[in-house]
């Protein structure tokens, strides 16, 4: 297994204290900082904004990895990039014009990303995945944290753990919802060599402590 990462979603940080709460997970041990960002349109629920992004930006030198949640994507994904996002990944139905979006995304200078939804079939990867940095499988059905991981996923991983392994192209995939200490091993053995984990590390009492444990389950 290549490298692997572990990426705090800050959906289930404490709002209150965002700054001091990214800097705990950064010391924690945390590789990723993933930004879920919805707009009550693309998924019923509404977080933060570009302005949010760049208030975290100094308080960590991780990569910012912007989760789109929203419809359209073009004119937000340029914001966040403005905003210091390094990856920013949308969910192809919500952009009009993929390969469009996709260019767009990487003339900022950012990373990008293709989100798939649990019942999203995989074929758009037959023209993009050699364009991309990361494919993200949704394990739960996007807009909320604290759901259950959706056990179809892991065929889901396997298959796209072989597309990119037959391609030879250097994409991370990445996996998001539901992901425990308990489930994260299975997931690695299905292919993912990153995970997202938001209500199992911000709801726990020591970060550290849970990071490492995830890391070991997936070593
Ligand atoms: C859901 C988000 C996920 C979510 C993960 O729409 O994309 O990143 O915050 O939260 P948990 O780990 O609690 O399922
Ligand atoms: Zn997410």
């Amino acid at each position: 297994m290549n490298d692997t990462r572990i990426a705090p979603s800050i959906l289930s940080a404490d709002f209150s204290k965002l700054g001091e709460e990214v800097r705990s997970v950064d010391a924690a041990g945390a590789d990723v900082i993933h930004f879920d960002v919805m707009d009550n349109h693309y998924v019923p629920n509404l977080t933060f904004g570009p302005i949010v992004c760049s208030s975290i930006r100094p308080h960590t030198k991780l990569p910012i990895d912007v989760h789109l949640m929203v419809e359209p994507v073009d004119a937000l994904a340029t914001e966040f990039a403005k905003a210091g996002a390094d990856l920013i990944s949308f969910h192809p139905e919500a952009s009009s014009h993929v390969d469009r979006t996709i260019n767009l995304i990487k003339a900022q200078g950012c990373r990008v990303g293709l989100a798939f939804n649990p019942a999203s079939p995989l074929h758009i990867l037959d023209w993009t995945l050699d364009k991309i940095d990361l494919v993200l499988i949704m394990s739960v059905n996007p807009g909320f944290g604290g759901q259950s991981f959706i056990e179809h996923s892991l065929d889901k991983i396997a298959e796209v753990r072989d597309l990119i392994d037959l391609s030879g192209c250097d994409v991370w995939l990445e996996v998001d919802g539901g992901i425990k200490v308990e489930n994260i091993a299975s997931i690695a053995d299905a292919g993912a060599d990153t995970f997202v984990a938001g209500s199992a590390i911000f709801g726990a009492t020591d970060y550290q402590d849970v990071i490492s444990q995830m890391k070991s389950e997936i070593e």
